[in-house]
């Protein structure tokens, strides 16, 4: 399938008609004004979308490049996550605005559980409803959740205690670490799938397939798992704060990975986590 199409200013239309742009800037262990600095050389370099969260402490930085920038607020995508100590009916409007605050905004432009811990999910969801239906977020979704978390949602809906499902899952996503089954059932229920950590914080760029495929196309083992999520039909957002890197992470858009390279690297898949995460009992290890 001839997928040249894409450039950076591509976008995939969610279920509820928002525009979300392929690839953004993730700015996990991102901090101050190297922070701020890596979200204007992304601005700056063509990026229009940037991924944070209440839990990286980054807001007020992210904010400070916002205000700097020229690029105008409504053709940015901004994203960020309720925390897990944030889950709850009330607990949730207080998070958001605590966000809004930090970043200076009047809206995100999606809004996501951060993670499924155990207790308040479906209450939590509410609240993310209802923030929808305010404004302040104009799209709304999950992250790190596992079939039976979304199936957790879907027979919500059904029964009618809620009214919509999220048009977003974020799960770790690349080579090396990819749920088939997940992406099926998210693609059956129009819910796009965001891949974080797409290179796997660069444990897996040794890997002689990779290495291989990287060399004959000529470009990095980071932007063939880049490319490959993209293929894949995943939003990809590669965290860096280096403003070479930022730019190597754009620049996939002049090449094409083929079917056969597809599979080489579809047969990479160890379940490589890079979190710390225990599926088990919904929380986090340590
Ligand atoms: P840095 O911020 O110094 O560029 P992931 O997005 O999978 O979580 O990976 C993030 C890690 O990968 C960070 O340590 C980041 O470091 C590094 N990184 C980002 N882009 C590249 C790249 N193009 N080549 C090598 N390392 C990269």
């Amino acid at each position: 399938m001839i997928r040249m199409e894409y450039s950076i200013t591509s976008q995939k239309k969610l279920r509820n008609g928002v525009r979300i742009p392929i690839i953004g800037l993730g700015t996990w262990l991102a901090k101050g004004k190297e922070c701020t600095k890596a979200v204007l050389w992304a601005l700056e370099e063509g990026y229009r979308h940037i991924d944070t969260a209440s839990y990286y402490g980054n807001e007020q930085d992210i904010r400070k490049a916002l205000e700097r920038t020229e690029v105008p607020r409504e053709d940015i995508f901004i994203t960020s996550k309720l925390w897990n100590s944030e889950h709850g009916y009330e607990s949730a409007f207080e998070a958001i605005d605590k966000s809004l605050q930090k970043l200076n905004l009047d809206y995100l432009d999606l809004y996501l559980i951060h993670w499924p811990v155990s207790g308040q999910r479906i209450e939590t969801w509410k609240a993310m409803e209802k923030i929808l239906e305010d404004g302040k977020a104009r799209a709304i979704g999950v992250s790190n959740y596992m079939i039976k978390h979304l199936e957790e949602i879907f027979r919500a809906k059904k029964s009618g205690e809620i009214s919509v499902i999220p048009v977003i899952n974020q799960v770790e996503a690349n080579p090396f670490m990819y749920r088939e089954d997940l992406h099926d059932l998210c693609k059956k229920n129009e819910i796009q799938l965001e891949g974080y950590s797409p290179l796997a914080r660069t444990q897996k760029f040794d890997n002689a397939l990779l290495k291989k495929i990287a060399e004959e196309l000529n470009k990095s083992p980071a932007q063939i798992m880049l490319r490959w999520g993209i293929q894949k039909d995943i939003v990809v957002i590669p965290k860096s704060t280096n403003h070479a890197r930022i730019r190597e992470n754009m620049d996939v858009f002049d090449f094409e990975i083929s079917d056969e390279n597809m599979e080489i690297l579809d047969s990479l898949n160890e379940m490589h986590r890079v979190t710390t995460w225990d599926p088990k009992h919904d929380k986090m290890f340590n």
